[in-house]
């Protein structure tokens, strides 16, 4: 039996009792915190929060961390970790002015990605990812949605989200793995996407469920892409084998998916970039979260998704990075708040909920992460001496974590 003593807290930031699975609208700035306390861990899990200016408990095994803040780690609830190289070639197509469009259109993009993917071995895919991963480790990445979608094909799919399953496996991150076929229609079915549906909904779901490899299921819902009727046969075939969907909606264009996925109850819908009035309404009156994703609209040069105007009429908010080699090549979650509060101009307090709450709901987490509350996984990150939640958006670019702890283990 294990335990930790981490005293001399300066602030502990989110503090929850209520087991509040999210919190929507006004209540993303409600931001409960607590001064000069202490926190013990016991079998990775948080087990007895001190009150204020309390005597912590006598311990042998403890830690001073001398008025430093903690909070909770990050839940990125939307990434594409699992990928073969990047593709700064095109990025340089970029900077000389094609559009992220035209570049696909090329055979970039994607389908770009999908081909270095399958020439990939399971192993080396492994290696990579698991670099990745180490790193946003220490950039307070606690838990982290990974999705396929860069392979195409039966094997290449399968072996994504076995990768991810791995990584699962040999690390102290949660993760919840999302099936992504429907990303792009892969070359060899360039003029029968019928057939491509039909490979996903009969062959590929059947062998990812039979392996118990994906949580979610997710389609590119776009002009170019799966038109939104296309996108609702996968989705419910995916709910046939228990998949909620999280969906890439509204990126470049609003296809009427917003209320029709809603109506659905998919448990997120992400981007949401173009967004109608009536697709906001829709989304604000429901559970359904927004996942925004404000490193695609830097990267990209897009619109930022109206996060303000989403909280003022009461929606849940969840920030993710999209991590991915072609519109995000970043899995930073400090520069994903920090793009939040500077051009969502979102506060910093609701940017660190929708980052870490309503980010663990969008991956059915909430009970386990999301907050400092008793009884939840003892993921936890100590900020560096001086530095508070609002340093983090101020200091973009920074890294201003000085250790973290996932279940209760320094990392
Ligand atoms: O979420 N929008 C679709 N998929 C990814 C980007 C894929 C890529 O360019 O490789 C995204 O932005
Ligand atoms: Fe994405």
């Amino acid at each position: 039996m294990s335990l930790l003593l981490l005293k001399n807290i300066g602030q502990l930031i989110q503090v929850e009792n209520q087991g509040r699975p999210y919190k929507r609208g006004s209540e993303m700035a409600d931001f409960p915190i607590l001064r000069n306390c202490w926190l013990t861990i016991k079998n990775g899990r948080i087990q007895e929060i001190g009150a204020e200016n309390s005597a912590p408990p006598t311990s042998t095994n403890s830690i001073d961390v001398q008025g430093a803040t903690l909070m909770p780690t990050y839940v990125d609830s939307h990434s594409h970790l699992v990928y073969a190289s990047n593709r700064q070639d095109e990025f340089a197509m970029r900077l000389a002015g094609l559009s992220y469009e035209e570049i696909a259109a090329r055979g970039g993009g994607i389908i770009n990605s999908a081909k270095k993917l399958r020439a990939y071995s399971e192993e080396a895919l492994f290696a990579d990812a698991q670099k990745r991963l180490a790193e946003l480790i220490q950039m307070g990445t606690g838990a982290i949605e990974i999705k396929s979608g860069y392979g195409l094909d039966m094997e290449s799919e399968l072996k994504i989200l076995r990768v991810a399953r791995r990584l699962a496996k040999e690390s102290k991150v949660e993760i919840k793995t999302t099936f992504l076929g429907a990303h792009a229609l892969p070359p060899e079915f360039k003029n029968d996407k019928e057939g491509y549906l039909s490979l996903l909904i009969n062959d590929m779901l059947p062998a990812i469920a039979a392996e118990n490899l994906a949580d979610y299921i997710d389609v590119f819902c776009e002009e170019n892409y799966f038109s939104l009727e296309e996108s609702l046969r996968i989705i419910s075939a995916g709910k046939e084998y228990g998949l909620e969907a999280k969906v890439h909606v509204n990126q470049f264009n609003s296809l009427g998916a917003v209320p029709a996925m809603v109506n659905r109850g998919a448990l997120s819908l992400d981007h949401l970039e173009v967004m109608t009035e009536a697709d906001i309404e829709s989304i604000c009156e429901s559970n359904t979260i927004a996942c925004l994703l404000p490193g695609c609209s830097h990267f990209l040069e897009i619109p930022y998704a109206p996060a303000k105007e989403l909280i003022a009429k009461n929606a849940i908010i969840a920030l993710a990075t999209d991590f991915n080699p072609g519109s995000s090549p970043n899995g930073n979650m400090n520069s994903v708040l920090s793009l939040a509060c500077v051009k969502m101009k979102i506060s910093a307090a609701e940017a660190f909920t929708a980052s870490t709450l309503n980010g663990a709901s969008a991956m059915g987490l909430s009970a386990e992460l999301g907050s400092i509350e008793v009884g939840k996984l003892a993921s936890l990150m100590i900020l560096k001496q001086g530095y508070t939640l609002e340093s983090i958006p101020y200091h973009f670019g920074h890294n201003l974590i000085e250790t973290v702890i996932l279940k209760g283990e320094i990392q």
